[in-house]
């Protein structure tokens, strides 16, 4: 089975001002998290989406999806964890106790936050995490990347064309994924904020995945604002 994971658990504190996570705030003439949403359940090689919210948000989350989303049967509304790695966790533990998890099944994990993720991003993901088991979306880096662990000199100024911008989806072969949490030491959860860095660390491969500049995350006001002129763009 295919499924995906609307990564929706956190607080949006970096964007201030509200006590309505940035998920939940209105881009255009929807919640930002509906547009997100939308992208999967569209998609008929899905056969699950799984939206993982704040416990107090389910609800809520719930009546936008009745709102907003017809046919929206295939869509399960669970709460998120505390972390966003324990999120993406308590997905497939959700899949492992309801579905069941066999050789080929696998997740696309994607940020609520991220709603102008395509088709086409959404069909690669699919595609690469079948045939290696793992895949994350990037962009090359733009912008020159300076390293300094001190915050006050420059250690180093590597090669640009080596780096990438980390966007989502991460998409995983499902059982792989599960394994690989199952061997972790609670040190090296304690160091692991990305899932595909679960794969690194491992010495497992993680494919690379075209995304695209407007594929945004939604972090500050700013980011909104940028988002409500880039879906005008779309909509011109
Ligand atoms: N996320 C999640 N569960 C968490 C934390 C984050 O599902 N415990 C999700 C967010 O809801 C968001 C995505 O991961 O869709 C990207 O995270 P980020 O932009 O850092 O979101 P927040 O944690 O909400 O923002 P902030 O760091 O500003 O509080």
């Amino acid at each position: 089975m295919i499924f995906a994971a609307i990564l929706a658990g956190g607080i949006g504190s970096r964007m201030g001002g509200t006590d309505t996570p940035k998920q939940f705030l209105t881009l255009g003439n929807k919640p930002v998290i509906i547009h997100t949403i939308e992208k999967f359940v569209i998609n008929s090689n899905i056969d699950k989406t799984i939206v993982l919210t704040p416990k107090n948000f389910i609800n809520h989350t719930i009546h936008l999806i009745d709102e907003y989303i017809p046919n929206s049967e295939d869509i399960i509304v669970i709460e998120g964890g505390k972390t966003r790695n324990d999120t993406i966790m308590n997905s497939i533990n959700h899949i492992e106790e309801n579905f069941g998890i066999d050789d080929e099944s696998i997740i696309i994990t994607h940020d609520s936050v991220r709603p102008f993720v395509t088709h086409r991003i959404i069909e690669d993901n699919i595609d690469a995490a079948k045939k290696y088991g793992a895949c994350d979306t990037v962009i090359p880096a733009t912008d020159t990347i300076v390293e300094s662990i001190n915050g006050e000199t420059i250690e180093s100024i590597p090669v640009r064309d080596y780096y990438y911008q980390g966007q989502t989806p991460q998409s995983f072969n499902i059982k792989k994924l599960f394994n690989l949490i199952n061997s972790l030491t609670q040190e090296e959860s304690n160091i692991l904020t990305d899932a595909c860095k679960i794969f690194t660390l491992k010495d497992e491969d993680v494919h690379l995945v075209n995304g695209e500049v407007t594929n945004i995350k939604i972090t500050y006001p700013y980011d909104l604002k940028l988002a409500n002129t880039i879906l005008d763009d779309i909509h011109d």
